[in-house]
């Protein structure tokens, strides 16, 4: 019996490889986002709720005034995945996104109401009210909403419960529960968030906007959360990893009839040094008297590995996802291709325009006028 549905007679538009090649950049961004927005929120409801020194306000104030455009980030980053996503691996996804369709649809409503008290907890601090309650409700809803997209994704890899979950609920009100690969899933990327969330600081403070007192306080503690979550982010990234079935592991190992998945499994490597590198420069950040050149250095450098960190563990998941389908009979890599290329060159030229926009937008934002952190509101 097949397990999946059948497959889409119309061919795919471009060849897999840059599909892939898209989809995995595109994701990694994504996640760079999620976890600025699941760490920095949760990072600035502490320093507001725990105000040991004037310092505190002002990190929380720096971190939530740009958490509502890091959730620009998030969603404008996620969608082309999502995409990419749809069209490699429809049958899969178009299945479990509809076993949970009351929850997939809900993201949207969800979605909605954590931008909101993003920006209410925003304005709040600002005004100097009481925030920390409205800023952990938005991160409580930004959890949850992974907590969503970790049960569909490891959802969309187990066709074998499909059929008594449909018969269970046929109105996609039933949430699975029963896959020891879910909750490893969803708390490395919560761990990531704080994480992330260190090293952010570490690179806010090399910026000119901080009073030299501050730019201590914000690198000396973010670095010391970068360490210290590094080394969580790491833990929980070996459970991930050590809870995936056996069939996962000798394929990243390179014993598939796809010996180059070996490569994704190289990345799970690449990570974990990464991640040790950022551990090390978290604790150089946190522990060290930085000079302003050292702290610019420092903060260029958390970004590099941050970034690097992520396209590492996109990779390593995309190997963990082909690998596991491969196993129930989804063969990623066979689909019909033809080609369009003026569409696929029409892409790239809109994609490279885009980014141009954007670095364009970056040096209008880095050259406009700079207001001090500790400013009362910008
Ligand atoms: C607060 C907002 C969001 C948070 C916290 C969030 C978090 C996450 C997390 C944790 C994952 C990884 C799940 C896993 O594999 O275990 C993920 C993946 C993903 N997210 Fe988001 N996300 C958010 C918004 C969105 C939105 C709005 C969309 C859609 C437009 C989206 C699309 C995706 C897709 C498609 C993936 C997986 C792609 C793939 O595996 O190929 N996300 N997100």
């Amino acid at each position: 019996m097949h397990l999946f549905p059948a497959v889409d007679p119309i061919p795919l538009p471009a060849p897999i490889w840059l599909l892939k090649l898209l989809h995995v950049v595109t994701l990694a961004l994504h996640f760079v986002a999620v976890e600025m927005l699941l760490g920095g929120l949760l990072l600035a409801v502490l320093f507001s709720l725990f105000r040991g020194s004037p310092q505190s306000l002002v990190t929380a104030r720096a971190l939530a005034r740009r958490l509502t455009v890091v959730m620009t980030f998030v969603i404008n980053l996620a969608v082309p995945p999502l995409l990419f996503a749809q069209v490699l691996y429809g049958r899969a996804l178009y299945t479990s996104s509809v076993l949970i369709g009351l929850y997939w649809i809900s993201i949207i409503a969800i979605l909605t109401l954590t931008y909101w008290l993003l920006y209410r907890f925003t304005a709040r601090l600002e005004a100097g009210k009481a925030a920390w309650w409205v800023g952990l409700s938005a991160w409580v809803l930004a959890g949850f909403i992974a907590r969503l997209l970790s049960t569909n994704m490891t959802l969309m890899l187990r066709p074998e419960v499909w059929r008594e979950m449909y018969s269970a609920s046929s109105m996609g009100a039933y949430l699975p529960t029963g896959d020891p690969t879910l909750t490893p899933r969803w708390l490395l990327m919560l761990a990531g968030g704080l994480f992330i969330g260190g090293l952010w600081m570490v690179y806010l403070a090399g910026r000119s906007t901080f009073t030299a007192e501050e730019k201590k306080f914000v690198a000396g503690l973010g670095g010391k959360i970068a360490a210290v979550f590094g080394l969580v982010y790491l833990a929980a990234g070996l459970w991930a990893a050590s809870v995936q079935p056996d069939a996962v592991k000798a394929g990243l190992a390179g014993q598939s009839i796809y010996p180059l998945y070996k490569f994704a499994g190289f990345a799970g490597y690449g990570w974990l040094a990464l991640v040790v590198v950022a551990v090390l420069l978290g604790a150089f950040a946190g522990f060290a008297n930085l000079s302003a050149r050292m702290s610019g250095w420092l903060a260029w450098s958390a970004v590099l590995v941050a970034v690097l960190t992520e396209i590492m563990f996109a990779v390593y998941r995309d190997g963990v996802r082909d690998m596991t389908l491969l196993s129930k009979g989804y063969d990623v890599w066979d689909r019909v291709v033809v080609t369009n290329w003026s569409v696929v060159g029409l892409f790239l030229a809109l994609f490279v325009a885009g980014l141009g926009v954007v670095a364009w937008l970056v040096s209008v934002v880095a050259r406009a006028k700079k207001v001090m952190e500790g400013a009362a509101s910008i």
